[in-house]
């Protein structure tokens, strides 16, 4: 059954827009709209899988942010000591004069990596974020 289409109005930055509609001209999408609700699809099914990660899992945060962001730093830390028992290891790597890669592995019950993840995410300033997890192998 077709759905009736919801008019949304979203404000974002120009240089963000420029490089969304690059991207959707290079894939051939016939709209804007569609690239978007492609996008929002993408999102929600990324959510899903992320609320659906169980059991003892390895997870693996890589996040690119400024360091220049006020609290950012202190907030990232007081995460990480919150999920000491969880979190086995953290690389910082300072990108530029500005930015700054952290990679963060975690091991734990997968509803608990999940977690320290969205709270590193949710933190303002953090440009890229992405979680990958992968089983620790005992199932195989
Ligand atoms: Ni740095």
């Amino acid at each position: 059954m077709e759905q009736e289409l919801m008019r949304i109005g979203v404000s974002l930055p120009e240089s963000l827009l420029n490089r969304f509609d690059g991207i959707i001209e290079k894939r051939g999408y016939s709209s804007r709209s569609e690239g978007i609700r492609d996008a929002i699809r993408n999102y929600i099914i990324h959510y899903e899988w992320m609320s659906d990660v169980k059991g003892d899992r390895i997870g693996i945060i890589s996040m690119v942010y400024s360091h220049h962001q006020r609290g950012l730093v202190d907030s990232l830390t007081n995460i990480q000591h919150e999920f000491v028992g969880t979190i086995q290891s953290t690389l910082h790597i300072h990108l530029d004069k500005d930015n700054c890669l952290e990679i963060v592995t975690l091991r734990g019950e997968g509803q608990v990596v999940r977690e320290a993840a969205e709270k590193m995410m949710a933190l303002k300033g953090v440009k890229h974020v992405k979680l990958t997890t992968t089983s620790v192998g005992t199932e195989l």
